[in-house]
């Protein structure tokens, strides 16, 4: 057999190349590789020769009990998850540092904790000290959870071996967990994939649920979680910008519940607050009749949420125009603006766009097209949108408006916070007639969206002229 070479890992992917890179083949990730001993070998060819036990299979129809949960008692985590934690199986929560992984993590274990429940959190980042200070911050000095600082893999599957009915065990951070057999620094692929394996089987073994926390840094010392979403059961992402007071929860994959579901929390001097009418919220800095502002209405997971959408343009100042995005897609922006162009008669060429979601919020719904245009359009013509107005639809390449999902839910949700009228596609009536909006709100179904700038020029008095 030949000798077994060191590898380049990139530690965002986990793709091992022979050579060092500087930029990753797998993922085009820059500055990523670690060195790294070669993985150990698995059971190869010899696994046949050893004779393993006859699998049973069994029929697709069948009892099978939903899965347990453990609640966390945080309503909005609650639902993120699908329903709680359930026992046996591995979350992943991500984010930035700093975002508010281990805040949220000391209030859900506590509230796990105050249920009866055994609950162990094992932080590796910061000493008992410095998370005795976060739980006197929120309040939590009383909490029956058990606390530890740990990073040697050994001394914490040593400790959770002996724990007899654990419930939840927190890692804080699995960045920070190593194994003494493995050469690689702490924080690498390797290292990661090894610690978070070990500590996954042990959860199921013993049955308890396993938080693990990961963060998500472009630098190449630490170990992109992606390398560990294939390993567990649920990931979560922390999302937000940590100058606004919101986070975005967002399950990415769920084997137990919905993925896209959110859960709102707005970071308070005293922990993480839950958000139970994220609309409200995302809408309580609007300023009426303020041009480049459209509401959009749409939907995350399962739950509507309106929020505002801000279009600035200014003229470019020679050379190609700017585009800048923040909580939107760029490319899907310059869509935009092509169709306007070339299917609307509008020449925005000339400006620097400037698009904002509002309240730190990423939409990825394309449902956003028409409420971004409608920005757009209102700051092109200087022509504040009708402040009562929410607006959705996905808009084709041809400039057609085409049917978006749950056009009643967001219809439900404008009504309910106090709009008026709502732009949106032409609706198809499937099996008999569409159903009645709700009442007080007044529908304008656009086919196309020269229908929505014409509605603007109609109220315009000043159009302004591109790169004017
Ligand atoms: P933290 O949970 O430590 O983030 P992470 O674990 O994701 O790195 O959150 C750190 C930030 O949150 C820090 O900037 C202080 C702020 N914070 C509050 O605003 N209020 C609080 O009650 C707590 C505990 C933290
Ligand atoms: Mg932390």
């Amino acid at each position: 057999m030949a000798k077994e070479k060191t590898r380049f890992v990139c530690q965002a992917c986990g793709a091992a190349h022979p050579k060092w890179q500087g930029r990753c083949e797998a993922c085009g990730e820059w500055n990523t590789m670690a060195e790294e001993a070669p993985a150990p070998r698995g059971p190869g060819p010899a696994a046949k020769a050893a004779g393993g036990r006859r699998v049973e299979f069994v029929g697709l129809k069948g009892e099978s009990a939903p899965p347990a949960r453990i609640p966390t008692g945080i309503a909005e985590l609650d639902r993120v998850l699908g329903g709680g934690l359930v026992p046996a199986s591995a979350v992943l929560v991500g984010g930035d540092p700093g975002i508010g992984k281990s805040t949220i993590l000391l209030q859900a274990a506590a509230r796990v904790a105050a249920a009866g429940r055994r609950v162990l959190y094992v932080s590796g980042e910061e000493a008992v000290e410095q998370v005795r200070l976060r739980a006197a911050r929120l309040g939590l000095t009383e909490s029956p959870m058990a606390l530890a600082a740990a990073t040697a893999l050994r001394d914490i599957v040593a400790s959770l071996e002996q724990e007899r009915d654990a419930a939840l065990v927190v890692i804080d951070s699995i960045q920070t967990v190593w194994l003494d057999a493995l050469d690689s620094a702490p924080g690498t692929v390797a290292q990661v994939r090894a610690c978070a394996a070990e500590l996954i089987r042990l959860a199921k073994a013993r049955g308890f649920a396993i938080v693990l926390v990961g963060h998500v840094t472009k630098e190449g010392t630490l170990a992109g979680p992606r390398v560990l979403e294939h390993m567990v059961d649920a990931t979560l992402y922390f999302e937000g910008d940590r100058g606004h007071q919101f986070r975005i929860l967002r399950a990415v994959k769920n084997r137990f519940g919905a993925t896209d579901e959110i859960g709102v929390f707005e970071m308070t001097g005293t922990g993480l607050v839950e958000v139970a009418n994220p609309s409200a919220l995302f809408l309580a800095e609007r300023r009426g009749n303020v041009s480049g502002s459209a509401v959009f209405a749409g939907i995350e997971g399962t739950r509507p949420v309106l929020v505002e959408v801000q279009a600035l343009l200014s003229p470019s100042s020679g050379g190609s125009p700017r585009r800048q995005v923040v909580g939107w897609d760029s490319g899907r922006l310059s869509m935009l603006l092509a169709v306007l162009e070339a299917r609307c008669g509008m020449s925005l060429g000339q400006n620097d766009v400037y698009l904002n979601i509002a309240g730190g919020l990423r939409i990825a719904e394309p449902a956003a097209d028409l409420a971004v245009a409608a920005a757009l359009v209102s700051a092109a013509t200087d022509r504040p949108t009708d402040s009562g107005a929410v607006y959705f639809g996905e808009v084709g390449l041809s400039g057609e408006v085409r049917q978006v999902a749950q056009a009643e839910a967001r219809l439900r949700e404008a009504a309910k916070l106090g709009f008026t009228a709502a732009t949106l596609p032409r609706r198809v009536a499937r099996g008999g007639k569409a159903p009645a909006p709700p009442a007080g709100l007044a529908l304008a179904e656009t086919g196309h969206l020269a229908d929505l700038v014409a509605g603007f020029a109609e109220k315009s008095v000043r159009p302004r002229r591109a790169g004017g």
